[in-house]
């Protein structure tokens, strides 16, 4: 039987590729170019499946364009660069990669968190330029974590890996903002209060952002709620650039209306706002919370799960529009598409 091609959009480990060569007829990418839009459409053509990572816009144009795609296996747990209803719409499966990397995601918010209050990224500039050469009382001088007030906007599965941190490891007191409100069981581990958004904003030492990206989402952070911060406290986000708004945030830390920020993700990364480049008070990471060699082979490999199992009969693990599954299998394609 003819094997299903498949498209593999960016470099991932050899060993998944290969094992995705056992069962397609795969076209990969192992010199990983980032494909601008009319090469990834080019690239799709008569290919039944994408393995794709947050670089690769999935659209209706892209989709009307390739009425023979039929899943699309993004290597990461936020799918912002999928059109969900379009894909839906027109059937396509789209899986993502939750579970695998919470905890990882977890641990370097919390050292993103703990970075920002103690000064790590502009400490070590100092030193690296050559600058140290007394202790002195007040040098860098920053804030507490342990016993301090963490605040959580987005209380998923990472937001409550960062609270467990938080809670039973440093003795923080955690307030949560959320689309929905946690159930008691899930709250009292941790000690979770449940605020409306300027009551966490007012109140959190230190303030994390895990939630995911979405046009309600934008600027989420800006002037405005940077000003209901606390001089004090600290802003870190590990969730999706666009969530804050990164030209007011650099105007808030230069003026040191909050003490310091930890950013692991941009607006229109890779690309970073040249004024947090210049500003001292702020940690700057790659988007690499979750790059755990450990980590991003299981996100690689569950990745390539859920193409395996969308184009060969089989259940596929994660599901992000499990509604068009029947059975909870992909049925076969429909010729023409409409
Ligand atoms: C990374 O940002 C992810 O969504 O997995």
């Amino acid at each position: 039987m003819r094997r299903a091609p498949v498209l593999v959009a960016r470099a991932v480990f050899p060993e998944v590729v290969a094992r995705l060569s056992q069962h397609f007829d795969v076209e990969s990418n192992p010199e990983d170019r980032i494909f601008d839009k009319p090469t990834l459409s080019a690239r799709l053509a008569g290919k039944a499946g994408a393995f794709t990572t947050g670089s690769e816009r999935i659209d209706a144009e892209v989709l009307d364009a390739h009425p023979q795609l039929r899943v699309v296996a993004n290597m990461a747990v936020g799918y912002n660069n999928f059109d969900i209803p379009a894909c839906t719409a027109r059937g396509v499966l789209a899986t993502n990669t939750p579970d695998v990397l919470t905890e990882t995601t977890a641990d370097f918010g919390f050292a993103l968190m703990m970075a920002a209050a103690r000064r790590m990224a502009e400490s070590e500039h100092f030193l690296r330029r050559g600058e140290w050469t007394k202790w002195a009382y007040d040098m860098f001088t920053g804030s507490d974590v342990h016993g301090a007030t963490l605040g959580i906007l987005g209380m998923g599965r990472i937001g409550q890996g960062i609270a467990r941190r938080g809670a039973l490891g440093f003795g923080m007191k955690v307030i949560y903002h959320n689309r929905s409100r946690l159930t008691p069981d899930q709250e009292a581990p941790v000690g979770a209060r449940y605020v409306d958004k300027a009551t966490l904003l007012g109140e959190a030492d230190h303030l994390v952002l895990v939630l995911p990206y979405s046009a309600a989402s934008h600027h989420t952070i800006g002037a405005a709620e940077l000003a209901l911060m606390k001089p004090t406290a600290t802003l870190t986000n590990v969730a999706r650039g666009g969530i804050v708004d990164d030209a007011a945030l650099a105007v808030a830390l230069r003026e040191r209306r909050i003490a310091a920020a930890a950013l692991d993700v941009f607006e229109g990364e890779p690309r970073v706002h040249p004024e947090l480049l210049t500003v001292p008070n702020v940690v700057l990471t790659p988007h690499i919370a979750s790059a755990t060699v450990a980590t991003r082979r299981k996100m690689a490999e569950l990745a390539a799960d859920n193409l395996i199992a969308a184009l060969t009969g089989g259940t596929p693990p994660t599901p992000i529009n499990p509604e068009v599954l029947r059975d909870g299998r992909l049925p076969p394609p429909r010729t023409g598409r409409g």
